[in-house]
């Protein structure tokens, strides 16, 4: 295949084009240039997607195949004037943010209300409007395309360190604070599964909206795994959201947060997406253990970003716990 990567210079896109370059696939990835390198291997064109006729460079080549991640609608409108037409497969990346209800478990990608969509004049998403604008991009994308869906991605080259946190925290051992209960559901998935996937769907003509993502499963066993592949020899705290809140411990993730733990019962749908659809057409899933591995002999070697509670504030929180269970406070 010619595959064309309207990205490529970090995470996800960059995996997808390892990918598929190891596949033997010709593989052109187009983008600034400043979010970092692309795989060697690939061919580089640069492009600036704000401008209006940012894909001029491409306008005289051909590919079989399109992967689109942006995450602003006015560069996917634009993209997909310039370049649909041409290309037999197209995909459009998008995310779980997408979803109205986080509230419901169990939903399905075919029938789960959407936000609304950002007004067609808001042509540049931030973090604040981003699932919104995500759907606006769905809806400039159009029918005809496969449409991914991604959850949390976590792996190797991940810029933004919240799985990183627990293959690292881990691995330092000692008492380790968690929070919610061991049953609360956690999902996620590793970036080169769903590259490889992304990649799938592009040489099967694969159509529709789906979620990737992989399969739900409880934070005890999600803790446990990880901590079997980093050989974690140390205590469990479980704390619950009125204590970590009153700890001023964020949700999610970035600084102060615990990252991946989110507060129930707002979020009792957040990690409980059916990742069957996806199985059936596809997707194939790594045990959990080899992502922690990776993620974090990543994390030494390269310096890999990692986010959440640093050390000391660890340690304030859990003096606090312990403070609260001996009844000092
Ligand atoms: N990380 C997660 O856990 C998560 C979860 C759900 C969904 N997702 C989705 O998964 C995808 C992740 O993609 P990704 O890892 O490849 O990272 P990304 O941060 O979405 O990458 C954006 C890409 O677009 C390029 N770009 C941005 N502005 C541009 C411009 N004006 N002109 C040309 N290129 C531009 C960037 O390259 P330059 O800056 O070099 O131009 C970069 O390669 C996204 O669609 C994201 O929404 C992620």
């Amino acid at each position: 295949m010619r595959l064309l990567i309207l990205g490529g210079t970090q995470f996800l896109g960059r995996a997808i084009a390892a990918h598929a370059l190891a596949a033997g696939h010709d593989v052109t990835c187009a983008a600034r240039g400043t979010a970092g390198a692309v795989a060697a291997g690939t061919r580089f064109i640069r492009v600036d997607r704000d401008q209006p006729d940012g894909l001029a460079p491409l306008s005289h080549a051909e590919f079989d195949a399109v992967v689109d991640v942006s995450r602003h609608p006015g560069q996917v409108r634009r993209a997909v004037a310039a370049l649909k037409e041409r290309a037999a497969h197209w995909t459009f990346v998008s995310t779980a943010s997408v979803y109205a209800d986080n509230r419901t478990p169990g939903q399905h990608a075919d029938t789960a209300e959407l936000r609304a969509p950002t007004a067609p004049e808001i042509e540049h998403s931030t973090e604040a409007i981003y699932g919104a604008a995500k759907v606006g991009c769905e809806q400039a994308v159009g029918a005809n395309a496969f449409i991914c869906r991604a959850g949390l991605i976590a792996g190797p080259e991940d810029p933004t360190g919240r799985f990183t946190y627990w293959p690292a925290r881990l691995a330092r051992g000692g008492e380790i604070l968690v929070g919610g209960t061991p049953d609360d559901a956690v999902q996620l998935i590793d970036v080169r599964d769903l590259a490889n996937w992304i990649l799938h769907a592009a040489q099967t003509s694969l159509v529709g909206i789906f979620d990737g993502i992989g399969p739900s499963m409880p934070r005890g066993r999600f803790l446990t795994e990880c901590a079997r592949a980093v050989g974690f020899d140390g205590t469990f705290i479980w704390s619950d959201r009125a204590f970590l809140e009153s700890q001023g411990v964020r949700r999610w993730t970035g600084p102060r947060s615990l990252p991946l733990w989110v507060p129930l019962p707002d979020f009792a749908g957040f990690n409980t997406r059916d990742t069957a659809p996806a199985r059936a057409h596809g997707l194939t899933l790594r045990p959990l253990a080899e992502t922690a591995r990776d993620t974090l002999h990543w994390m030494r070697t390269a310096g890999g970003t990692v986010t959440g509670l640093t050390a000391d504030e660890e340690k304030a929180v859990l003096a606090a716990w312990h403070a609260r269970h001996r009844g000092d406070t």
